[in-house]
This record gives C-alpha cells, structure tokens and sequence, in this order.
C-alpha cells in the first residue's frame, strides 16, 4: 500500500501535469491563431504527452490501493505577443515541474519508498529531455525567429513532431481511409 504522504504530492502532480496539459494547450490555440500552425502542432502533442505523465501517476496511487482524488485546475495564462514569449514561458514550465519532481523524489527518500523510486527515477530522466527540448527552441526563436522567414522555417521544422502511436490527441487518427 502506498504511504500517505508520498500519495498526497503524486496526488498534486497530476494536476501539474494536467495543467501542463492546460497550458501546453492554451499555447497551441495562440499559435494556430497566429497561423503558425508547425508550433501549434508541436504543442498538441506535447499537450498530449502530458495526459500520459498524469496518468503514470495515477496508476501509480491506484496501482499500490491508493485512492486518487483529482483537484481543480488553474490556469495562469492564455494570451502571448510574441513566439518567442511562449517558448520562453514553455521553458519555464518545465524548470518548474522539474522542482516539483525533485520535490516528490525527497518525500520518497525520506518515507523509504523503495517502490515509487523506480517510476519517479523515469520523471527525473524525462525532466531533462523537457527541458532541453523547449530551451532549444526557445534559443532557435531567439536567433533564426527574428526575421518573418526565419520563423516560418522553424514553424515548419516543428510541424515534423510525431505523436505517439494511437494518440486520440492526432487529428489523422480521425481521418476516413480513402474511398470510405
Ligand atoms: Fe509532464
Ligand atoms: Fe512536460
């Protein structure tokens, strides 16, 4: 059974991770609207990837006969003025969940949860991967974005993300084969 503090701040991490959802989504919506539909791209599946952090969390509580119980949703932000603003905000983010990983890593050590180690070792590799990914991008808008051209390159080098396989979140999932 899972101890009753590590549950409590897994508990709290699926709403981290469900906002990132949130916010991730958010930045899709402003980028779709700003026509730069290779960044909105990037973002839907990063959205989407996000549902998967919060769900390893609850099957984590659930797993070890631990009750989830989900909590309201905050959203700090929904309008930007500028690509570089949002990746900038996007790598914030991750420095944030970051902490909060490391934060739920110090819980587990402290209580000798030997089980969650595994899993949360996951996040804190993960982590490393999120923050890497939305710094460079952030630097590549602060560079090659300055010119109209330059982010249109870029929006169109993102537009190359995939998502993972069977994701709802994938709007060719949708699609009618041809001739149906
Ligand atoms: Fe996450
Ligand atoms: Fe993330």
């Amino acid at each position: 059974m899972i101890n009753e503090k590590v549950r409590n701040i897994m508990n709290e991490q699926i709403k981290h991770e469900l906002e990132s959802y949130y916010v991730y989504l958010s930045m899709a919506a402003w980028f779709h609207s700003q026509d730069l539909d290779g960044m909105g791209h990037w973002m839907r599946v990063q959205a989407h990837e996000e549902t998967i952090h919060a769900m390893k969390f609850f099957d984590h509580i659930t797993d070890r006969d631990g009750t989830v119980g989900l909590l309201d949703l905050k959203q700090e932000k929904t309008a930007w003025t500028s690509a570089e603003e949002i990746w900038k905000d996007a790598y914030a983010h991750e420095q944030f969940i970051t902490s909060k990983i490391h934060a739920i890593m110090t819980v587990v050590r402290k209580e000798g949860d030997f089980s969650a180690e595994p899993m949360l070792n996951w996040f804190v590799n993960e982590q490393i991967e999120e923050e890497l990914n939305t710094q460079k991008i952030w630097k590549q808008c602060q560079t090659m974005g300055k010119t109209k051209e330059g982010l249109f390159m870029l929006d169109r080098e993102l537009a190359a993300r995939i998502f993972p396989a069977g994701s709802p979140f994938d709007p060719l999932a949708y699609q009618q084969p041809a001739g149906v």
